[in-house]
Protein backbone atom coordinates (compact mmCIF):
# COMPACT_ATOMS: atom_id res chain seq x y z
CA UNK A 1 0.00 0.00 0.00
CA UNK A 2 1.24 3.27 -0.82
CA UNK A 3 1.99 5.72 1.83
CA UNK A 4 1.72 9.63 1.68
CA UNK A 5 3.00 12.79 4.15
CA UNK A 6 1.53 16.19 3.91
CA UNK A 7 3.81 17.92 5.57
CA UNK A 8 3.30 21.78 6.67
CA UNK A 9 0.09 23.01 5.53
CA UNK A 10 -2.90 24.39 7.12
CA UNK A 11 -5.51 21.93 7.13
CA UNK A 12 -9.16 23.80 6.55
CA UNK A 13 -12.19 21.72 7.83
CA UNK A 14 -15.85 23.05 7.98
CA UNK A 15 -15.22 23.90 11.56
CA UNK A 16 -11.40 24.88 12.07
CA UNK A 17 -7.97 25.32 10.50
CA UNK A 18 -5.02 24.53 12.06
CA UNK A 19 -1.60 23.72 11.36
CA UNK A 20 -0.61 19.85 10.81
CA UNK A 21 0.62 16.88 9.25
CA UNK A 22 -1.46 14.43 7.18
CA UNK A 23 -0.23 10.68 7.02
CA UNK A 24 -1.92 9.00 3.96
CA UNK A 25 -1.94 4.92 3.72
CA UNK A 26 -3.50 3.68 0.76
CA UNK A 27 -6.57 5.24 0.59
CA UNK A 28 -7.25 6.06 3.82
CA UNK A 29 -5.91 9.05 5.89
CA UNK A 30 -4.03 7.32 8.76
CA UNK A 31 -2.94 10.29 10.82
CA UNK A 32 -3.49 13.71 11.62
CA UNK A 33 -1.23 15.92 13.77
CA UNK A 34 1.89 18.20 14.48
CA UNK A 35 5.66 16.88 13.32
CA UNK A 36 4.28 13.31 11.95
CA UNK A 37 8.01 13.34 10.02
CA UNK A 38 9.40 12.37 12.82
CA UNK A 39 7.38 8.81 13.03
CA UNK A 40 6.49 8.51 9.48
CA UNK A 41 9.03 10.12 6.63
CA UNK A 42 11.20 6.97 6.69
CA UNK A 43 8.21 4.94 5.51
CA UNK A 44 6.84 7.15 3.43
CA UNK A 45 6.77 6.98 -0.74
CA UNK A 46 6.17 10.38 -0.99
CA UNK A 47 6.71 13.50 0.79
CA UNK A 48 4.98 16.75 0.14
CA UNK A 49 5.31 19.78 1.31
CA UNK A 50 2.38 21.61 1.94
CA UNK A 51 4.40 25.13 3.59
CA UNK A 52 2.11 28.36 2.23
CA UNK A 53 -0.61 26.32 1.28
CA UNK A 54 -4.40 25.20 2.61
CA UNK A 55 -5.56 21.69 2.85
CA UNK A 56 -9.20 21.45 1.87
CA UNK A 57 -10.91 18.00 1.79
CA UNK A 58 -11.22 17.08 -2.03
CA UNK A 59 -14.34 18.97 -4.01
CA UNK A 60 -17.97 16.98 -4.33
CA UNK A 61 -20.05 19.11 -6.99
CA UNK A 62 -23.37 17.53 -6.18
CA UNK A 63 -24.88 18.61 -10.15
CA UNK A 64 -23.52 17.99 -13.20
CA UNK A 65 -24.46 16.74 -16.44
CA UNK A 66 -21.54 13.91 -18.69
CA UNK A 67 -23.03 12.97 -21.82
CA UNK A 68 -26.46 14.37 -21.33
CA UNK A 69 -28.60 13.73 -24.20
CA UNK A 70 -30.26 17.31 -24.62
CA UNK A 71 -32.57 18.40 -27.68
CA UNK A 72 -31.23 17.24 -30.85
CA UNK A 73 -27.62 16.74 -29.56
CA UNK A 74 -25.29 15.57 -25.85
CA UNK A 75 -23.75 17.53 -23.82
CA UNK A 76 -20.36 17.30 -24.87
CA UNK A 77 -18.32 16.16 -22.00
CA UNK A 78 -17.69 12.99 -21.36
CA UNK A 79 -17.10 10.98 -18.14
CA UNK A 80 -13.61 10.81 -19.02
CA UNK A 81 -12.90 14.56 -20.50
CA UNK A 82 -15.25 16.08 -17.56
CA UNK A 83 -14.03 14.11 -14.70
CA UNK A 84 -10.79 14.63 -15.31
CA UNK A 85 -11.54 18.70 -15.56
CA UNK A 86 -13.08 18.21 -12.02
CA UNK A 87 -9.93 16.71 -10.43
CA UNK A 88 -7.68 19.30 -12.20
CA UNK A 89 -9.91 22.14 -10.27
CA UNK A 90 -10.38 20.36 -7.26
CA UNK A 91 -12.93 18.40 -7.39
CA UNK A 92 -12.76 14.52 -6.40
CA UNK A 93 -16.30 13.60 -6.69
CA UNK A 94 -19.44 14.66 -9.22
CA UNK A 95 -23.10 13.49 -8.57
CA UNK A 96 -24.17 13.03 -12.15
CA UNK A 97 -28.07 13.02 -13.50
CA UNK A 98 -29.37 9.77 -14.92
CA UNK A 99 -32.14 10.61 -16.78
CA UNK A 100 -34.78 8.81 -17.32
CA UNK A 101 -36.09 8.50 -21.01
CA UNK A 102 -39.73 8.79 -20.72
CA UNK A 103 -41.68 5.85 -21.45
CA UNK A 104 -38.75 3.59 -19.98
CA UNK A 105 -37.77 2.48 -16.91
CA UNK A 106 -35.37 4.24 -13.87
CA UNK A 107 -33.71 1.05 -14.30
CA UNK A 108 -32.42 1.80 -17.76
CA UNK A 109 -31.40 5.29 -17.01
CA UNK A 110 -29.39 3.80 -14.26
CA UNK A 111 -27.85 1.10 -16.65
CA UNK A 112 -27.18 3.63 -19.35
CA UNK A 113 -25.17 6.38 -17.12
CA UNK A 114 -23.28 3.16 -15.21
CA UNK A 115 -22.04 2.31 -18.98
CA UNK A 116 -21.46 5.89 -19.70
CA UNK A 117 -19.11 6.16 -16.56
CA UNK A 118 -17.57 2.95 -15.83
CA UNK A 119 -14.29 2.73 -17.27
CA UNK A 120 -14.07 6.35 -17.96
CA UNK A 121 -14.57 8.62 -15.20
CA UNK A 122 -11.40 9.53 -13.13
CA UNK A 123 -12.86 11.35 -10.12
CA UNK A 124 -15.43 9.18 -7.83
CA UNK A 125 -18.79 9.55 -9.17
CA UNK A 126 -22.42 8.80 -7.64
CA UNK A 127 -25.76 9.44 -9.42
CA UNK A 128 -29.04 11.09 -8.93
CA UNK A 129 -31.63 10.04 -11.20
CA UNK A 130 -34.67 12.57 -12.85
CA UNK A 131 -38.04 11.17 -12.99
CA UNK A 132 -39.60 12.78 -16.27
CA UNK A 133 -42.20 10.49 -16.41
CA UNK A 134 -43.78 8.76 -13.17
CA UNK A 135 -46.08 5.51 -13.48
CA UNK A 136 -47.05 2.47 -11.00
CA UNK A 137 -43.69 0.77 -12.28
CA UNK A 138 -41.54 4.22 -11.57
CA UNK A 139 -42.75 4.24 -8.03
CA UNK A 140 -42.12 0.47 -7.34
CA UNK A 141 -38.68 1.09 -8.86
CA UNK A 142 -37.85 3.97 -6.48
CA UNK A 143 -36.94 1.38 -3.55
CA UNK A 144 -34.78 -0.30 -6.05
CA UNK A 145 -32.79 3.15 -6.83
CA UNK A 146 -32.28 3.11 -3.23
CA UNK A 147 -30.99 -0.42 -2.85
CA UNK A 148 -28.30 0.19 -5.53
CA UNK A 149 -27.24 3.43 -4.01
CA UNK A 150 -28.92 5.95 -5.65
CA UNK A 151 -30.46 8.13 -3.23
CA UNK A 152 -31.90 11.47 -4.14
CA UNK A 153 -34.64 11.98 -7.35
CA UNK A 154 -35.15 15.03 -9.20
CA UNK A 155 -38.10 16.23 -10.58
CA UNK A 156 -38.87 19.30 -13.50
CA UNK A 157 -41.49 21.62 -12.85
CA UNK A 158 -39.69 23.32 -16.39
CA UNK A 159 -39.22 22.03 -20.29
CA UNK A 160 -43.24 21.04 -20.53
CA UNK A 161 -43.57 18.45 -22.96
CA UNK A 162 -40.46 16.89 -22.35
CA UNK A 163 -39.35 16.21 -18.81
CA UNK A 164 -41.82 18.03 -16.73
CA UNK A 165 -44.35 16.76 -14.13
CA UNK A 166 -47.45 18.29 -13.28
CA UNK A 167 -48.25 19.22 -10.07
CA UNK A 168 -49.83 15.61 -8.87
CA UNK A 169 -46.89 13.44 -10.02
CA UNK A 170 -44.52 15.50 -8.38
CA UNK A 171 -46.58 14.72 -5.13
CA UNK A 172 -46.57 11.26 -5.80
CA UNK A 173 -43.10 11.15 -6.46
CA UNK A 174 -42.72 13.02 -2.60
CA UNK A 175 -44.75 10.65 -1.41
CA UNK A 176 -42.86 7.57 -2.34
CA UNK A 177 -39.32 8.70 -1.99
CA UNK A 178 -40.31 9.91 1.57
CA UNK A 179 -41.35 6.56 2.15
CA UNK A 180 -37.96 5.33 0.99
CA UNK A 181 -36.38 7.50 2.58
CA UNK A 182 -34.81 9.31 0.01
CA UNK A 183 -34.39 13.28 -1.24
CA UNK A 184 -36.29 14.71 -3.94
CA UNK A 185 -34.09 17.31 -6.00
CA UNK A 186 -36.37 20.26 -7.83
CA UNK A 187 -35.71 22.21 -11.15
CA UNK A 188 -37.99 25.03 -10.20
CA UNK A 189 -39.42 27.11 -13.24
CA UNK A 190 -42.51 27.44 -14.05
CA UNK A 191 -43.30 25.53 -17.68
CA UNK A 192 -46.46 26.75 -18.38
CA UNK A 193 -45.14 30.55 -18.14
CA UNK A 194 -42.16 29.48 -19.60
CA UNK A 195 -43.75 27.68 -22.89
CA UNK A 196 -46.10 31.27 -22.87
CA UNK A 197 -43.32 33.55 -23.21
CA UNK A 198 -41.14 31.28 -25.93
CA UNK A 199 -44.32 31.25 -28.00
CA UNK A 200 -44.65 34.82 -27.74
CA UNK A 201 -41.34 35.59 -28.69
CA UNK A 202 -40.59 33.13 -31.29
CA UNK A 203 -44.43 35.17 -32.92
CA UNK A 204 -43.38 38.41 -32.98
CA UNK A 205 -39.91 37.14 -34.77
CA UNK A 206 -37.73 37.95 -31.43
CA UNK A 207 -35.60 34.58 -32.32
CA UNK A 208 -31.97 35.60 -30.59
CA UNK A 209 -30.06 34.38 -27.36
CA UNK A 210 -31.44 37.32 -25.42
CA UNK A 211 -34.82 36.00 -25.84
CA UNK A 212 -33.97 32.41 -23.94
CA UNK A 213 -33.37 34.94 -20.62
CA UNK A 214 -36.84 36.96 -21.03
CA UNK A 215 -38.49 33.78 -21.32
CA UNK A 216 -37.75 32.45 -18.25
CA UNK A 217 -38.18 35.52 -15.99
CA UNK A 218 -37.30 35.11 -12.17
CA UNK A 219 -40.48 35.13 -11.38
CA UNK A 220 -41.16 31.72 -12.93
CA UNK A 221 -38.73 30.59 -10.53
CA UNK A 222 -40.06 32.38 -7.74
CA UNK A 223 -43.55 31.20 -8.19
CA UNK A 224 -42.10 26.97 -8.74
CA UNK A 225 -40.29 27.86 -5.64
CA UNK A 226 -43.64 28.61 -3.67
CA UNK A 227 -45.70 26.02 -5.33
CA UNK A 228 -43.11 22.97 -4.88
CA UNK A 229 -42.02 23.94 -0.77
CA UNK A 230 -46.32 24.12 0.06
CA UNK A 231 -46.08 20.40 -1.76
CA UNK A 232 -43.38 19.16 -0.29
CA UNK A 233 -45.12 20.33 3.19
CA UNK A 234 -48.25 18.73 2.25
CA UNK A 235 -46.51 16.05 1.81
CA UNK A 236 -43.94 16.64 4.56
CA UNK A 237 -41.08 15.35 2.11
CA UNK A 238 -37.36 16.28 2.37
CA UNK A 239 -36.81 19.16 -0.70
CA UNK A 240 -33.58 20.23 -2.23
CA UNK A 241 -34.12 22.94 -4.58
CA UNK A 242 -31.16 22.93 -6.99
CA UNK A 243 -29.48 25.49 -9.09
CA UNK A 244 -31.32 28.43 -7.42
CA UNK A 245 -30.61 31.55 -9.21
CA UNK A 246 -32.62 34.59 -8.24
CA UNK A 247 -33.08 36.81 -5.52
CA UNK A 248 -36.96 36.38 -5.87
CA UNK A 249 -36.51 32.47 -5.83
CA UNK A 250 -34.49 32.27 -2.65
CA UNK A 251 -36.83 35.39 -0.95
CA UNK A 252 -39.70 32.12 -1.16
CA UNK A 253 -37.69 29.53 0.11
CA UNK A 254 -36.07 32.09 2.83
CA UNK A 255 -39.39 31.49 5.88
CA UNK A 256 -38.60 27.84 5.58
CA UNK A 257 -34.68 28.30 4.80
CA UNK A 258 -34.57 30.11 7.87
CA UNK A 259 -36.63 28.37 10.37
CA UNK A 260 -35.36 24.34 11.07
CA UNK A 261 -38.66 22.45 12.44
CA UNK A 262 -38.50 19.22 13.13
CA UNK A 263 -40.39 18.65 9.77
CA UNK A 264 -38.67 17.35 6.68
CA UNK A 265 -36.25 20.04 5.71
CA UNK A 266 -35.72 21.86 2.76
CA UNK A 267 -32.23 22.71 1.11
CA UNK A 268 -31.22 25.02 -1.53
CA UNK A 269 -27.99 24.81 -3.82
CA UNK A 270 -27.05 27.46 -6.26
CA UNK A 271 -24.15 27.35 -8.81
CA UNK A 272 -21.48 29.47 -9.11
CA UNK A 273 -21.78 31.30 -12.51
CA UNK A 274 -25.35 32.81 -11.06
CA UNK A 275 -22.65 34.18 -8.52
CA UNK A 276 -20.24 35.69 -10.33
CA UNK A 277 -21.44 36.19 -14.30
CA UNK A 278 -24.56 38.32 -14.87
CA UNK A 279 -27.39 38.99 -17.28
CA UNK A 280 -25.97 41.61 -19.83
CA UNK A 281 -23.90 38.63 -21.37
CA UNK A 282 -26.90 38.28 -23.73
CA UNK A 283 -25.96 41.31 -24.78
CA UNK A 284 -23.19 40.23 -26.45
CA UNK A 285 -22.66 41.09 -30.42
CA UNK A 286 -24.20 38.45 -32.74
CA UNK A 287 -24.60 34.92 -31.41
CA UNK A 288 -22.32 35.26 -28.64
CA UNK A 289 -24.87 35.63 -25.80
CA UNK A 290 -25.62 31.62 -27.03
CA UNK A 291 -22.76 30.70 -24.35
CA UNK A 292 -24.68 31.91 -22.00
CA UNK A 293 -28.14 30.06 -22.59
CA UNK A 294 -28.86 27.76 -19.47
CA UNK A 295 -31.68 27.33 -17.00
CA UNK A 296 -32.06 29.34 -15.21
CA UNK A 297 -30.73 32.07 -17.02
CA UNK A 298 -28.02 34.54 -15.35
CA UNK A 299 -29.76 36.91 -13.04
CA UNK A 300 -28.72 41.04 -12.34
CA UNK A 301 -26.35 42.08 -10.04
CA UNK A 302 -28.93 42.26 -7.26
CA UNK A 303 -29.79 38.60 -7.86
CA UNK A 304 -25.88 38.01 -7.00
CA UNK A 305 -25.80 40.12 -4.48
CA UNK A 306 -28.88 38.33 -2.54
CA UNK A 307 -26.94 34.75 -3.62
CA UNK A 308 -24.11 35.48 -1.91
CA UNK A 309 -25.47 37.06 0.96
CA UNK A 310 -27.96 33.81 1.21
CA UNK A 311 -24.49 31.93 1.28
CA UNK A 312 -23.00 34.08 3.55
CA UNK A 313 -25.85 33.16 5.94
CA UNK A 314 -26.05 29.42 5.82
CA UNK A 315 -29.78 29.71 3.86
CA UNK A 316 -27.75 28.54 0.70
CA UNK A 317 -25.80 25.39 1.42
CA UNK A 318 -24.66 24.08 -1.50
CA UNK A 319 -23.00 25.75 -4.60
CA UNK A 320 -22.56 23.08 -7.98
CA UNK A 321 -22.34 24.22 -11.10
CA UNK A 322 -24.88 21.88 -13.22
CA UNK A 323 -21.59 21.37 -15.71
CA UNK A 324 -22.98 20.73 -19.02
CA UNK A 325 -20.92 21.93 -21.94
CA UNK A 326 -21.96 22.05 -25.52
CA UNK A 327 -19.42 23.04 -28.17
CA UNK A 328 -20.04 26.63 -30.59
CA UNK A 329 -21.08 24.01 -33.21
CA UNK A 330 -23.84 22.80 -31.04
CA UNK A 331 -25.25 25.63 -30.01
CA UNK A 332 -25.64 27.20 -33.47
CA UNK A 333 -28.35 24.65 -33.76
CA UNK A 334 -30.34 27.27 -32.43
CA UNK A 335 -29.17 29.82 -34.68
CA UNK A 336 -32.30 30.79 -36.06
CA UNK A 337 -34.47 30.20 -32.58
CA UNK A 338 -33.21 30.56 -29.06
CA UNK A 339 -35.70 27.80 -27.89
CA UNK A 340 -33.42 25.16 -29.99
CA UNK A 341 -30.21 26.06 -28.42
CA UNK A 342 -28.82 22.97 -26.03
CA UNK A 343 -28.91 24.51 -22.90
CA UNK A 344 -26.56 24.25 -19.84
CA UNK A 345 -23.07 25.86 -19.27
CA UNK A 346 -19.59 24.15 -18.67
CA UNK A 347 -17.52 24.71 -15.22
CA UNK A 348 -16.79 21.76 -13.54
CA UNK A 349 -13.04 22.68 -13.37
CA UNK A 350 -13.38 25.66 -11.70
CA UNK A 351 -16.12 25.80 -8.98
CA UNK A 352 -13.61 25.60 -6.65
CA UNK A 353 -10.72 28.41 -7.65
CA UNK A 354 -13.39 30.67 -8.45
CA UNK A 355 -15.53 30.22 -5.44
CA UNK A 356 -12.27 30.87 -3.41
CA UNK A 357 -11.24 33.72 -5.29
CA UNK A 358 -14.97 35.06 -5.42
CA UNK A 359 -15.86 34.59 -2.18
CA UNK A 360 -12.67 33.70 0.57
CA UNK A 361 -10.20 36.23 -1.49
CA UNK A 362 -12.62 39.13 -1.90
CA UNK A 363 -14.15 38.72 2.19
CA UNK A 364 -17.45 37.28 0.90
CA UNK A 365 -16.96 33.79 2.93
CA UNK A 366 -14.94 32.54 5.31
CA UNK A 367 -12.47 29.40 4.70
CA UNK A 368 -14.98 27.32 6.80
CA UNK A 369 -18.02 28.79 4.62
CA UNK A 370 -16.09 27.91 2.00
CA UNK A 371 -15.36 23.96 2.64
CA UNK A 372 -18.48 23.55 3.64
CA UNK A 373 -20.48 24.72 0.99
CA UNK A 374 -18.29 22.63 -1.96
CA UNK A 375 -17.15 19.45 0.30
CA UNK A 376 -18.54 18.83 3.71
CA UNK A 377 -22.66 19.76 3.28
CA UNK A 378 -22.74 18.36 -0.05
CA UNK A 379 -21.36 14.90 1.59
CA UNK A 380 -23.60 15.06 4.65
CA UNK A 381 -26.74 15.83 2.59
CA UNK A 382 -25.82 13.25 -0.02
CA UNK A 383 -24.97 10.33 2.05
CA UNK A 384 -21.54 10.38 1.53
CA UNK A 385 -20.45 11.56 4.80
CA UNK A 386 -17.65 10.74 6.84
CA UNK A 387 -15.91 9.02 3.88
CA UNK A 388 -15.96 11.98 1.96
CA UNK A 389 -16.04 15.60 2.59
CA UNK A 390 -14.12 15.15 6.06
CA UNK A 391 -10.35 14.95 6.84
CA UNK A 392 -10.06 12.72 9.52
CA UNK A 393 -8.85 9.90 10.35
CA UNK A 394 -10.08 6.37 8.58
CA UNK A 395 -11.91 8.59 6.19
CA UNK A 396 -11.01 8.55 2.17
CA UNK A 397 -7.58 10.74 1.59
CA UNK A 398 -9.44 12.92 -0.75
CA UNK A 399 -7.40 16.11 -0.12
CA UNK A 400 -6.66 19.36 -2.29
CA UNK A 401 -3.33 20.94 -1.51
CA UNK A 402 -4.24 24.94 -2.55
CA UNK A 403 -2.31 28.08 -2.51
CA UNK A 404 -4.26 31.11 -1.93
CA UNK A 405 -1.76 33.12 -3.50
CA UNK A 406 -1.30 32.06 -7.07
CA UNK A 407 -2.72 34.33 -9.59
CA UNK A 408 -3.88 32.76 -12.75
CA UNK A 409 -6.55 33.67 -15.70
CA UNK A 410 -9.01 31.15 -17.03
CA UNK A 411 -9.09 30.34 -20.65
CA UNK A 412 -10.55 28.20 -23.12
CA UNK A 413 -6.78 27.94 -24.20
CA UNK A 414 -5.72 26.26 -21.45
CA UNK A 415 -8.82 24.67 -19.20
CA UNK A 416 -9.40 20.68 -19.89
CA UNK A 417 -13.30 20.65 -20.10
CA UNK A 418 -14.48 19.75 -23.91
CA UNK A 419 -15.63 22.75 -25.07
CA UNK A 420 -14.27 25.34 -27.32
CA UNK A 421 -14.99 28.57 -25.02
CA UNK A 422 -14.95 29.30 -21.70
CA UNK A 423 -18.17 31.82 -19.57
CA UNK A 424 -14.94 33.15 -17.19
CA UNK A 425 -13.07 33.69 -20.33
CA UNK A 426 -10.36 36.81 -19.54
CA UNK A 427 -11.49 36.26 -15.49
CA UNK A 428 -8.04 36.99 -13.22
CA UNK A 429 -8.13 34.40 -10.23
CA UNK A 430 -6.39 34.00 -6.71
CA UNK A 431 -5.86 30.85 -5.48
CA UNK A 432 -4.86 27.85 -7.23
CA UNK A 433 -5.28 24.37 -6.88
CA UNK A 434 -1.19 22.81 -6.23
CA UNK A 435 -2.30 19.19 -5.96
CA UNK A 436 -5.28 16.95 -6.00
CA UNK A 437 -5.31 13.19 -3.98
CA UNK A 438 -8.23 10.84 -4.74
CA UNK A 439 -7.80 7.98 -2.41
CA UNK A 440 -4.76 8.35 -1.52
CA UNK A 441 -3.29 8.86 -5.00
CA UNK A 442 -1.61 12.09 -6.25
CA UNK A 443 -4.42 12.06 -9.28
CA UNK A 444 -3.15 15.89 -10.54
CA UNK A 445 0.15 17.61 -10.74
CA UNK A 446 0.67 21.21 -10.72
CA UNK A 447 -2.52 20.79 -13.31
CA UNK A 448 -1.49 17.49 -14.79
CA UNK A 449 -3.84 14.99 -14.74
CA UNK A 450 -2.24 11.79 -13.48
CA UNK A 451 -5.26 9.30 -12.81
CA UNK A 452 -5.67 6.65 -15.14
CA UNK A 453 -8.96 6.07 -17.33
CA UNK A 454 -11.63 4.58 -14.80
CA UNK A 455 -9.66 5.20 -11.44
CA UNK A 456 -13.09 7.38 -10.44
CA UNK A 457 -14.94 4.56 -8.23
CA UNK A 458 -18.99 4.68 -8.44
CA UNK A 459 -19.98 5.23 -4.90
CA UNK A 460 -23.30 4.00 -3.17
CA UNK A 461 -24.97 6.30 -1.15
CA UNK A 462 -26.73 6.23 1.95
CA UNK A 463 -30.42 7.16 2.67
CA UNK A 464 -31.58 10.50 3.74
CA UNK A 465 -31.08 11.37 6.85
CA UNK A 466 -32.59 14.38 9.46
O1 LIG B 1 -29.53 24.57 -18.62
C1 LIG B 1 -29.30 23.63 -17.86
N1 LIG B 1 -29.33 23.84 -16.57
N2 LIG B 1 -29.05 22.41 -18.38
C2 LIG B 1 -28.90 21.22 -17.68
C3 LIG B 1 -30.22 20.56 -17.32
C4 LIG B 1 -30.84 21.16 -16.08
O2 LIG B 1 -31.95 21.64 -16.13
O3 LIG B 1 -30.24 21.11 -14.98
ZN1 LIG C 1 -32.33 21.69 -13.95
ZN1 LIG D 1 -28.80 20.38 -14.12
Amino acid sequence: MSRLLIQNGTIVTGEDQYAADIFIIGEKIHAIGLDLGHRFSVSADEIVDATGCYVFPGGIDAHTHMELPLKATTASDTFASGTGAALIGGTTTILDFANQVPGKTLKAALKDWHAKAKGKAVCDYGFHISVTDFTDRTRREIAECIKAGVTSFKTFMAYKGALMLDDGQLLQVMEEVKKQKGLVLTHAENGDLINFLIEKYRKAGSLGPKFHALSRPSIAEAEACSRIMDLARLADCPLYVVHLSSGDGLGRLAPKLCNAEKRAPLIAETCVQYLVLDDSRYSQRGFEGAKYVLSPPLRTQSDQKHLWAGLASGMIRVVATDHCAFTMAQRRLGVKDFSKIPNGVPGVEHRMELLYSEGVHRGRLTLQQFVNITSVNPAKIFGLHPDKGSISTGADADLVVFDPNEKHVISANSHHMNCDYSIYEGMSLTGACRMTILRGKVVVRRGKLLAPAGYGKFLPRKKFEY
